[in-house]
């Protein structure tokens, strides 16, 4: 059974972007994006809310991507290489490959995604994320806390009265200050 991780880059005080809509103080430097790019690389299928997809979607052809340094074009590949699923009523097309439109968050639907996929599964942004949670097919958390207060915006964990108890199976200290935290969602 593979697993549905849920990845975010949040605030200390829990926000994925801020009351502007800007999340340019998450931006990882390259000790952060290395560690990231080893965590996502066996990483199977992305399910992604339409938003996150939107701003992801930058990595199926980064402008300039040969001039770049090597971590950076060692996430483009994993990126490119995934599936990717996206949640929308809107979307029309998408501007990816390996990628599908799912009109709704059949939950049924992503338990069976999980019992057969070979390789482990993400979701994110937080919308989508909250609703697998929700549900019960979140297994585990893999956070970025980043060393600032925003003061406001979108939570990274949503309000759903849901109630997940976790335990700790990974940290780490990165020189710029930001903190890895790794959950496993207690059954
Ligand atoms: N901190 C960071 O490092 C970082 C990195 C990247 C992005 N971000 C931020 O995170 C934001 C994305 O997170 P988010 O929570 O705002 O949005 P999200 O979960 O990525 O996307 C929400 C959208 O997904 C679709 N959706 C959600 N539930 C659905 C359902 N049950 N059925 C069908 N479609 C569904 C809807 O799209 P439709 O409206 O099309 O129906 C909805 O508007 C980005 O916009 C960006 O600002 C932060």
């Amino acid at each position: 059974m593979a697993k549905l991780i849920y990845y975010a880059i949040s605030s200390l005080d829990g926000y994925i972007e801020d009351a502007y809509g800007k999340f340019d103080w998450a931006e990882p430097d390259e000790e952060v994006h290395a560690f990231v790019n080893d965590l996502v690389r066996p990483v199977g299928t992305y399910l992604f809310g339409r938003r996150m997809y939107e701003t992801l979607v930058f990595w199926e052809r980064p402008p300039d991507l040969a001039t770049q340094p090597p971590f950076v074009q060692d996430f483009a590949e994993i990126w490119q290489r995934a599936d990717k699923i996206v949640f929308s009523k809107t979307l029309q097309t998408v501007a990816s490959a390996k990628t599908r439109i799912e009109r709704d968050f059949d939950p049924e639907a992503v338990r069976q995604l999980k019992a057969t996929a070979a390789r482990d599964l993400t979701v994110g942004g937080p919308e989508l994320a909250a609703q697998a949670i929700e549900a019960g097919l979140v297994d585990e958390y893999q956070l970025f806390l980043v060393p600032v207060v925003v003061g406001g915006g979108k939570p990274s964990l949503q309000d759903r009265n849901v109630r997940v108890n976790l335990e700790l199976l990974h940290e780490r200290r990165f020189h710029n200050g930001t903190v890895y935290l790794h959950y496993r969602a207690r059954t």
